[in-house]
Formats: C-alpha cells, structure tokens, sequence
C-alpha cells in the first residue's frame, strides 16, 4: 500500500439554480458550485496501532473511527472509502476535517465534508477515483444527511461544474454562455434538508394531483432556465427565478424571512430572486449584474441577510 505523508481534498459548496424538491421526483434541476466557500480534509500518517482518528476542530470532536455509531456521516464516508480504495480495515491515520460552508444552510455542506474526505483519502493512498465515483461514494453519506437524496448535490459538487440534473439518468454538464453573478444571501434560519422533505413527502402523499402538478411547473422552469442559460438571456433567467420561487411558495417550503429576502432583491434591482436549497431558512439568491450588486447587496443587508456571498456561474 503506497501512501504519502500528508494528503489534502477540497470541495466547493453548491446552490441550487432551480428544481429543488422536484428533483426529488424525478425532475430536472439545474445547480452550480460555489467556489467562495469550501470544504477541506487532510489525512495525515497517525500513531501506530491507534487506527483512524477522526478531527473536526470547528466543531470541536476528535474520536477514533472505531468508536462512531452506524449513523455518522463522516464515518460512514470513511468507511465506504477505505473499502472502495480496497485499504485494509484500520490503517493508522489522522483525517482532519474543516469548512467554511455554512451548516444547514442549503449549501450542500455535507456532501462537500464528505467529497473532500473521499478526495483526501484517494490521494494518500495514491489512488485515483473519476468524479462519478466520488458522487456515488458521497451519495451513500447523504442518506445519513438527508434520508431521501436526488443525488444533485453530491453529484454538483463532485464534478465541480453547472449541471442539468435527473436523478437515475446521465449527467448533462451544459454550456454557460453569459456568465453571470448569484448573490446568496443567508436568512440565518438553520433549517434541515431531512426534516423539509418529509414534510413534502407528507403533503404530496395528501395531495398528489395538486404536488404532481407544482412539480410538473418546476420542470418546465427548469428545462427553460437551462435554455436561458445556454442563451445568456439574463432577464429571462430572472423572471424564471421569481416564477420558480412562487412555486415553491406554493408547494410550503418558503417562510416570511425568505420572501422577505427576495422582495428585497428585487427593489435593489435583481433581475430575479428565489429559495435556494431546501427552504424554511437557508439561503436566496439573487440574479445580479456588476451595476445591481452593490444596491442589491445594500437591499438584502437592510432586509436582514446575515451574509452575502457573490458568485458567477461560468
Ligand atoms: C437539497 O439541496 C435539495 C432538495 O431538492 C433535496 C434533494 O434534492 O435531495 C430539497
């Protein structure tokens, strides 16, 4: 078994550009990384006979592997990856997890956590994974994170590019023409992907014509927002955004902090603004332009925004 003394991955957070919840039901998402935060681990030679020692200074745990419940995310990332790697159970070391991805906030944290660790992992041991091998890797983390992943995450953040995603079909990675700037602006509110879905699946399951439908609507944004994208039509990417933030309004998975948000960024000057991730708190973006940015970062901050992060989608 070959390894080196010091290994490092790195992940970059993701948004959602439009699709979240349908995608769940097999309809199309679009969702793009966002490089202005990141997720890294490093995996370091460790005491001999300890085994492998996980460390997560921000959140203040250190523990052995050996030692963590079936249900940890981060040991079962671990786990699954030692195994593909085809390692042997227990080597000895030191796997040091840190990000600056928000948690609980729509930005795909843990699928990121999770795919610098795999990336860590494979360079230590001096083996080479494709980016789809890490989506599936991290796929089987997100049950933990999510209970019912569309697997979009996962695979935005792998591939680290925009992608127009199906759940159980080939990835399409699609062409930005104009590249453009998201202004992503967190209400604050943690809010968990896991509970915001059941929730879904519970008013889906009361109501299946009237969901099915909302659905069906967000597919038809999304197929159109891609259109938008490979146009570089902005104005008409920004009213996409609004169209779709109504939807998910409808379907229950906006609350007054958001819509407040997103009527904020729309009098500063967005060309368009919606949820983002899960909903119920987390973060919106806003449609911006190199004028709009600053009044609607200005808008968003009077509105309550906690945190403005600027990205372009390219
Ligand atoms: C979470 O980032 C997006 C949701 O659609 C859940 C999922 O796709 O698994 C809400």
């Amino acid at each position: 078994m070959r390894s080196t003394a010091k290994a490092v991955g790195t992940a970059p957070g993701k948004v959602i550009l439009f699709g979240e919840h349908a995608v769940v039901y097999g309809r199309p998402a679009i969702a793009v990384p966002v490089f202005e935060v990141q997720a890294r681990a490093e995996v370091s030679l460790g005491e001999p006979g300890q085994g492998v020692i996980l460390e997560a200074r921000d959140l203040d745990l250190r523990y052995p592997l050996s030692s963590a419940s079936a249900d940890d995310a981060l040991a079962t990332i671990v786990w699954k990856t030692l195994a593909r790697l085809e390692i042997p159970p227990q080597p000895d070391i030191l796997i040091s997890v840190q990000s600056t991805i928000p948690i609980a906030r729509g930005l795909g944290s843990g699928a990121a956590v999770s795919t610098a660790i795999v990336r860590a992992l494979a360079r230590y041991f001096g083996k080479h994974l494709t980016s789809r091998a890490i989506s599936d890797l991290v796929y089987e983390a997100e049950k933990l994170y999510h209970g019912t992943p569309s697997g979009v995450d996962n695979t935005v953040i792998a591939f680290g590019k925009p992608v127009y995603f199906v759940r159980g079909r080939t990835l399409e990675i699609f062409w930005v023409k104009t590249p453009f700037l998201l202004a992503i602006a967190d209400t604050g509110i943690v809010s968990e992907t896991k509970d915001v879905v059941a929730d879904v699946r519970r008013r889906y399951e009361e109501n299946l014509g009237r969901y099915e439908f909302l659905f069906d609507e967000i597919a038809e944004i999304a197929y159109q927002g891609r259109g938008a994208i490979e146009m570089g039509d902005l104005p008409r990417l920004g009213e996409l955004m609004n169209r779709n933030h109504a939807v998910l309004q409808a379907i229950g998975v906006s609350c007054p902090e958001l819509d407040r948000l997103a009527q904020a960024a729309l009098e500063g000057g967005a060309l368009g603004a919606k949820l983002s991730g899960a909903g119920r708190g987390g973060n919106l973006i806003a449609l911006v332009t190199p004028e709009t940015r600053g009044r609607v970062d200005l808008f968003l901050r009077l509105a309550g925004a906690k945190r403005i992060i600027i990205t372009e989608v390219s």
